[in-house]
């Protein structure tokens, strides 16, 4: 990996958090990912009064990210005010198997954003889903 380092995306996920548009559970989340390269591309979470619509801040993240071409992600930090830090949903676990398949996930609490736990993608999403069989009519 490039010169970022752990705390560097951390605090990236950290700032991000900040831009959560959290009205209904108050619940803000950050997320930052890194490519190879060292670029950081950051998301946070986006509710909806039609609550289903809410989007995570791990998928912002992901698809702000895949929309400016980015893509070989090494590394994603969650961070939330949450014991532990936030885990992923499933959606974004499924999401992370497709595009981020080799990515480490470090999860953190914002009032430790120091104490880190790290996950692979496939060990939060065993046996994932990830390509639509050809003829399968
Ligand atoms: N949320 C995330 O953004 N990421 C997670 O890893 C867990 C949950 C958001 C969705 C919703 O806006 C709020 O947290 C409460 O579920």
């Amino acid at each position: 990996m490039v010169k970022t380092n752990k705390r560097d995306l951390v605090r990236a996920a950290a700032k991000a958090r900040q831009g959560a548009v959290a009205p209904y559970s108050k619940f803000k989340v950050g997320a930052a990912l890194l490519t190879r390269s060292g670029e950081i591309i950051t998301g946070a979470n986006v509710e909806s009064a039609s609550y289903g619509l809410t989007c995570c801040a791990e998928r912002v993240a992901l698809f702000n990210a895949l929309t400016a071409g980015k893509r070989d992600f090494v590394a994603v930090a969650v961070v939330a005010r949450a014991p532990g830090g936030p885990m992923p949903c499933g959606a974004c676990r499924q999401l992370l198997a497709e595009y981020a398949p080799r990515a480490k996930v470090w999860v953190a609490d914002t009032r430790e954003l120091h104490v880190l736990r790290e996950f692979s993608v496939r060990e939060l999403l065993p046996a994932a889903f990830v390509e639509v069989p050809e003829d399968s009519d």
